[in-house]
């Protein structure tokens, strides 16, 4: 056992609960965030003379090397440590001796603990929109090659009108924006920094939490150091948008779970990113899609988590808050898994234009222009309703559809039908004509291809 509060003690600590408290086993995530923070404080200390010179030199250079000699493997991170904030303090110190005991001046593990956390959150999030961006890319480069690939819409899963795949993908595209805007959005409320908060009290030691904030980039320090040390918002933030991202990854793949089913057939799945059966031989399976479908619910578990956490803790920290650390790290790994291995499906799939076009061709679902064709001659929408639906009732008993009929048919149900009705409810013209901003029309979907184009150029990832 290795802990820094021996002190107050008469007892050691009984060994279940020492490994009930200690989180060395997860936090040594936080290992490159701990060494940042610290190198922070001490420069900060010296500038403000409560270090000197040859004291920050000794610290700074003893903690560079405990880095380097971790990511060389020349030092593993035990878990006979407390927490990852014990190792690096206790290593420091059997490296450099005194000076590494006035390390932790003007500090506390709770805001430690707070800091490290926000800059390891801070950094997925903008690795998570990193991996948004590139999905985005793969779903506008097949917007662009599809821009009059048919296919029918769906409402209740049922065919209702007639789009493009470049729009059905748009619909996406949006979504995945709206998801780096939030991400954008949660950094730049995060972005305050905790340390020189102490234990929640602030401290006697002059600090210069300004500077502090600065070297790690932050825009300037948190502004209450009781709060400094209990939020926890910016997880939540997090993993709520991690969650939406997840359902956003999630109905995608249910879609192309269906449209890889035998019954569809709008696309294959690529082999490199299908299994098979153990028992049936003729198996092609959707798994990868299945699982991030699946794996949505650890994600919203760990908001829920957290969330259930926080809501019952007086200020300022409880050690309950240690727990907002395993499911963290395990949701941000999910979501830029998911992200990677949906994007590398994507991009592989194989969209069949022809199979949609032909299911776009049936269904009805020119039902809508027909009416509006009326519409068009002069009949009230609503009596137009009523014409198409009885005409629909007609063809299904004649197993046709409306752009079967001939003329005299179609006139028989509304004299208003001339011969141009053809052209008016071709599958092209049905979506041709729409042409409003956000609709499937070629024209429509170029406008907007040109905007995301532009969102992708200025994304703030790429500023950072
Ligand atoms: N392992 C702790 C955590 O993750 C670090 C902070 C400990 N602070 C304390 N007062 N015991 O929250």
């Amino acid at each position: 056992m290795a802990q820094l509060w021996g002190g107050r003690f008469t007892k050691e600590t009984d060994e279940l609960v020492y490994r009930f408290n200690a989180s060395i086993t997860f936090d040594k995530m936080l290992f490159e965030q701990d060494i940042e923070g610290s190198i922070a404080h001490v420069v900060m200390l010296e500038k403000q003379g409560i270090l000197t010179c040859e004291e920050k030199d000794a610290i700074v250079k003893g903690l560079t090397g405990i880095r380097t000699d971790v990511e060389q493997g020349h030092l593993v991170i035990s878990d006979k440590y407390e927490d990852i904030h014990s190792f690096v303090e206790a290593n420091l110190i059997e490296r450099i001796g005194e000076a590494g005991k006035k390390l932790h001046t003007g500090r506390s593990r709770n805001d430690q603990v707070a800091l490290d956390m926000k800059l390891y959150v801070r950094m997925k999030a903008v690795q998570i929109a990193e991996n948004t961006r590139d999905l985005m890319e793969t779903i506008l480069s097949i917007m662009e090659n599809n821009l009059t690939t048919y296919m029918p819409g769906f409402t209740h899963l049922q065919k209702a009108q007639p789009t493009t795949l470049a729009h059905h993908m748009g619909a996406y595209f949006e979504m995945f924006k709206r998801d780096v805007l939030r991400l954008s959005d949660i950094y730049k409320r995060m972005n305050y920094c905790p340390l020189g908060s102490g234990a929640f009290a602030g401290t006697t030691y002059p600090l210069d939490r300004s500077y502090t904030a600065s070297l790690m980039g932050f825009e300037g320090p948190t502004l209450n150091s009781m709060d400094s040390v209990a939020d926890r918002d910016y997880i939540i933030e997090l993993l709520a948008a991690l969650s939406t991202i997840m359902m956003h990854l999630s109905r995608f793949s249910e879609e192309i779970i269906i449209w890889n089913s035998n019954e569809y057939k709008f696309v294959e799945i690529d082999d490199g990113f299908s299994t098979g059966s153990s028992i049936m031989p003729q198996k092609k399976n959707p798994d990868i899609a299945e699982l991030v479908r699946g794996k949505t619910g650890r994600v919203y578990g760990a908001l829920m988590a957290i969330l259930t956490t926080m809501k019952g803790i007086p200020l300022a920290y409880n050690k309950d808050m240690q727990e907002d650390k395993e499911v963290t790290f395990d949701a941000i790994k999910t979501v830029s898994d998911c992200l990677t291995l949906f994007n590398g499906m994507l991009a592989a799939m194989r969209f069949n234009g022809k199979i949609m076009e032909e299911s776009a061709m049936k269904g009805f679902t020119n039902a809508t222009d027909a009416a509006d064709y009326l519409v068009n001659k002069g009949v009230p929408f609503r009596d137009a309703h009523g014409i198409i639906g009885r005409l629909v009732l007609y063809c299904i008993e004649k197993g046709s559809s409306i752009d079967a009929l001939s003329l005299e048919e179609l006139k028989a149900i509304s004299p208003a039908f001339e011969g141009d009705i053809y052209d008016a409810i071709s599958l092209k013209a049905c979506v041709e004509k729409r042409l409003t901003i956000g609709a499937p029309g070629r024209a429509a979907m170029e406008e907007v291809i040109k905007m995301d184009k532009d969102f992708l150029a200025h994304i703030w990832v790429s500023k950072i």
